[in-house]
Order: C-alpha cells, then sequence, then structure tokens
C-alpha cells in the first residue's frame, strides 16, 4: 500500500526489526483502555472487541491482565481460544506468579505472547517499587527468562521508560533482550514526552544497545499532552516497528494512543511517512461505534477519524468546494474508515432478504438466525416509526439486539405520562425469569419514573453513576441510544438501550445493566464463599 523507505535508522545502520517498513499494530484496548474507570466489559463483550480487531487486520491484542481477577483471565482465555490470525498478548509483572497465570490464560492461542514489565525511572524504583536498580536489573533478567522458557514470543516493557536515566534503560533493555524478549516495548507512561525527545530517545536505543536488531522495538504512549499519536508517529520514523494504541484512544486518564488516528497517519501520509500497517481501516466505524457503546464512553463530535463531525461540512463555503471536488477540503473519504454515505437502507416495506444484504454489507457475518430475526423485527418496528431508516440506525439496532439475547430480565411495555401538569407517571411490563410482572410508578419526572418502576419488579442494591442519552442520526425521529452505568459492591458495569423512544431505550439500557450485575453475582459468588 505505501511506498517503500530507503530511509536509514536513527543514523544506523539498518536493524533486523526495521527492516521492513512495515508496523505492527498492538492494541491494548481489553487491557489499558479496560483500565480506565467505568469502563469494565464483560467477557462476551471482549470477545466482541477481539474479533473485530482480528477482522481488521490488528497484528497484536492485549486482551487483559490473567492475574488481576478471574474476571481477566477468563476474558483473555476466551480471547486466546476465539482467535485465529491475530497474536493475543496477556500482561504480567515481573514475577513467576503473574506470567505462570498469565501463560495458562494464553497457552491455547494460536499465536501467544506473554506481555511482562517492570518500572526502570529512578522514581518509580525508589517510591513504587522500593528496590534498588540492580535489584531491578536482576529481576528483569529473571521475569523474562521464565516468560521465555514458556513462551516464544514475549514481549518486556520498562514502565516509565521516557523517563528512564539512558545509561540504565541501554543496560536493561540489553539484558532483556538477552534473556530471551522478542519485543522490546517503550512505554511513555505518564504521556510527559514531546516528539523530538521521544523520537530521540529511540534513536539512542538503536545507536546504544548492542544487540537491539534481535527485538521488534514498540513504543506505547499517553496521551496527557495530547501527544500520544505525534509520538508514537516521531518514534516509528526512527525505526520502531510496533505501536500500542487503543479504539477510540480510551484509556486511564487522558487515554492512550487512538488506534484510527495512527493507523489513517500512516495511510494518508505515505509520502511523509512510508509505513504500512495490516490495519483493513474500513472497519474503524463500526469498530468504534462497538467499543463506545460497551463501554459507554461517547466519542466526541469534532474527535479526528470517528468522530461525529469528522467528515461533515457546515460552512457553505466548504460544502460547495466538496460538492465540486471532494479533494477540497477531504483528505480521506469517508468509505475509506467504513463511513457509508448516511444512504438511505430500506423502508417498512423491505424484506428480510434484503434485510440480510445490508447486514452482510455492514459486515455482521454470523449472527444466528435468532439474533437476524430478532433484529429484523425491530428494524420493521423502526421503520414503521420512523420515515428514514439510515446505516446508523441498523448498526445501532443490530449492536442493541446482540447484547440483550441471553437477558433474564426482558422488555415487554412501557406506557409514561410526562409533562409539565404531573405528577409523571410509569407503567411497565417486564418478563423475568418467563414470568410476566407489572407495576405503576411516579416519580420526579418520566425517567425517574420509569427507573423507579424497573425498581419496584427488580429490587436490587446497585446505584446510579451514569444516564446518558445519544442520538443516533439527525432529525427529530432519531433513535436514541442510552447507556446507564450500575455500582454495585465496588462492580461496575455499562448497559446500552436503543429505541426510537428515549424512554423504551433508558429501559433496555437499565435493564442491560441490571442483567449483567445479575451475571456477575452468578460467577462471584462460588469465589466469596472460597475465600
Ligand atoms: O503505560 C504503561 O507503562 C503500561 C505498561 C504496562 C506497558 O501500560
Ligand atoms: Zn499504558
Amino acid at each position: 500500500m505505501n511506498n517503500k523507505s530507503n530511509k536509514s535508522v536513527g543514523g544506523m545502520e539498518k536493524s533486523l526489526a526495521s527492516d521492513s517498513d512495515h508496523v505492527r499494530i498492538f492494541d491494548t484496548t481489553l487491557r489499558d483502555g479496560e483500565q480506565s474507570p467505568g469502563c469494565s466489559m464483560n467477557l462476551e463483550e471482549k470477545v466482541r472487541v477481539a474479533l473485530i480487531l482480528e477482522e481488521m487486520g490488528v497484528d497484536i491484542i492485549e486482551a487483559g491482565f490473567p492475574i488481576a481477577s478471574n474476571g481477566d483471565f477468563d476474558a483473555v482465555r476466551e480471547v486466546a481460544r476465539a482467535l485465529k490470525t491475530s497474536s493475543v498478548a496477556g500482561l504480567a509483572r515481573a514475577s513467576n506468579a503473574d506470567i505462570d497465570r498469565a501463560w495458562e490464560a494464553l497457552k491455547d492461542a494460536v499465536k501467544p505472547r506473554i506481555h511482562t514489565f517492570l518500572s526502570t525511572s529512578p522514581l518509580h524504583m525508589r517510591v513504587k517499587l522500593q528496590m534498588e536498580p540492580e535489584e531491578v536489573h536482576q529481576t528483569i533478567i529473571d521475569s523474562v527468562t521464565h516468560a521465555r522458557n514458556l513462551c516464544p514470543d514475549v514481549e518486556w516493557s520498562p514502565e516509565d521508560g521516557s523517563r528512564t536515566e539512558h545509561d540504565f534503560l541501554c543496560r536493561v533493555v540489553e539484558s532483556a533482550i538477552r534473556a530471551g524478549a522478542t519485543t522490546i516495548n517503550i512505554p511513555d507512561t505518564v504521556g510527559y514526552a514531546v516528539p523530538e525527545e521521544f523520537s530521540a530517545l529511540i534513536s539512542m536505543l538503536y545507536n546504544r544497545v548492542p544487540n537491539i536488531d534481535k527485538a521488534v522495538v514498540s513504543v506505547h504512549c499517553h496521551n496527557d499532552l495530547g501527544l500520544a499519536v505525534a509520538n508514537s508517529l516521531a518514534a516509528v520514523g526512527v525505526g520502531a516497528r510496533q505501536i500500542e494504541c487503543t479504539i477510540n484512544g480510551i484509556g486511564e486518564r487522558a487515554g492512550n494512543c487512538a488506534l484510527e488516528e495512527v493507523v489513517m497517519a500512516l495511510r494518508t501520509r505515505p509520502d511523509a511517512m512510508p509505513f504500512s500497517t495490516s490495519v483493513d481501516t474500513t472497519i474503524i466505524t463500526r469498530a468504534s461505534h462497538l467499543v463506545s457503546t460497551i463501554t459507554g464512553f461517547p466519542v466526541q463530535p469534532n474527535k479526528a477519524i470517528v468522530g461525529a463531525n469528522a467528515f461533515a461540512h457546515e460552512a457553505g463555503i466548504h460544502q460547495d468546494g466538496v460538492l465540486k471536488d471532494a479533494q477540497t477540503y477531504e483528505i480521506m473519504t469517508p468509505e475509506s474508515v467504513g463511513l457509508t454515505e448516511s444512504n438511505l437502507v430500506m423502508g417498512k416495506h423491505s424484506g428480510s432478504h434484503a434485510f440480510h444484504e445490508k447486514l452482510k454489507d455492514l459486515g455482521y457475518g454470523d449472527l444466528g438466525e435468532n439474533a437476524i430475526n430478532s433484529a429484523f423485527q425491530r428494524f420493521k418496528d423502526l421503520a414503521d416509526k420512523k420515515k428514514d431508516v439510515f446505516d446508523e440506525d441498523i448498526i445501532a439496532l443490530v449492536d442493541d439486539t446482540i447484547q440483550h439475547t441471553s437477558d433474564r430480565i426482558k422488555f415487554v411495555s412501557l406506557q409514561v405520562v410526562a409533562g409539565s401538569k404531573g405528577p409523571q407517571t410509569a407503567d411497565l411490563e417486564l418478563e423475568i425469569d418467563g414470568e410476566l410482572a407489572k407495576t405503576k410508578s411516579d416519580g420526579n419526572g418520566p425517567v425517574d419514573a420509569v427507573f423507579k418502576a424497573i425498581k419496584a419488579l427488580c429490587p436490587h442494591t446497585a446505584t446510579l453513576q451514569l444516564y446518558q442519552v445519544h442520538a443516533v442520526t439527525g432529525g427529530t425521529d432519531a433513535q436514541a441510544e442510552v447507556t446507564v452505568r450500575l455500582e454495585e459492591q465496588g462492580k461496575t458495569v455499562n448497559g446500552q438501550g436503543t429505541d426510537a423512544d428515549t424512554l423504551v431505550a433508558s429501559v433496555r439500557a437499565y435493564l442491560h445493566a441490571l442483567n449483567k450485575l445479575s451475571t456477575k453475582r452468578e460467577k462471584t459468588a462460588p469465589e466469596a464463599l472460597s475465600a
């Protein structure tokens, strides 16, 4: 796709790792991304995200931190079993227990990778680890050796690498490679680096570490100063050949390098950055939507590549230019990121065959007959209410249907009285474990009345952390996509619901979260007993 580069690397002879102009994409949405508060995903959701990343051509998918919890362990194991072409990485601290647990979760993968790390900056060694540099150095050798005895593919990261003293960084990187690390990942853990300085750091490693050609050099940049993408690209310019990133840039604090931004920058500017990736960029929009709905983290409208306005041209002068020649104001096509022109899909007369074809076009391969039938039924209901049904509507509706197929508590009907005269009331019918249940509640506004009715039918102690409404398309008849975040005994879950009626979408989202909590309770009960 991109041109070949003849550039020398960091002023040095080309290393083995940078011989190719191919940049590996390492996605850590399921590990570093999930570490941001409120961002938790359950096992089934993690597998869905992993499958779309694999379909997209992501080289390595970091599926979690297996020793962190049994949930994380199970998710890494299921992702490891589900993927066929991407490598699956599991994170481990520098201890045998962590590394063994990671290997246990990864060992069924077609391409497993253990990713182990230890802090190396003076501050982290002194305050966090309370270890002397010599002890840190030996622990790195021991942990990488142990990991390599289990797995042929081992990545090692010096946490807080960008604030590590250069002499010490060179020494530990050389030792980690000698101990068997096949990828050396340099993190800018606190998002402190600036591009020139960060690329100089990578060049310095190429210049001073004698065995650097035996490993792939990777970078892992956080976005505290908004420089994660710039720092990652600067590092690639001097020889790094793996970028660690997340969908929508999610992650702790200001997040990680955004996959869609870094990949589209490489694709759009091969003249300035002659490197290629394996990512099929036309899947970006669908992956972004999936991660945003599952995590309840909305994408800001002006976010590069995946924001709702990223390809919108409001100003008359821009619209005029784009109509004459799209290149006047568009540096990439909407199609290149999988945005089909908000094209009218079908109306209420469309049949199931056309619906099946549309699902295929949108990239939904095998949903299974039940999910397709339910989605089709909901499409027909929507087409009855909404004049124009767009691709975005179908994506939201199908994602919503998939999430609700195995729910214990199901929505049946809702009747609401709202308005300024009050009281606002909600008549709600649910199906709970196959039994019909009904109630009527009033509240301080219709949402309050609806949520009280849910609580009356499904008593629980969870507290509401977030209630968020988002319109799927423009227009007053747009579907509402609602996210509800509930917290119970330190566990947080996100529920999503979509419907042309905002209050029905709110019920669906609340029930989705409750269903997830009840699955969590069932799963954690045996552990609680054995603890
Ligand atoms: O930010 C960081 O340093 C990390 C490491 C575990 C790679 O996430
Ligand atoms: Zn990180």
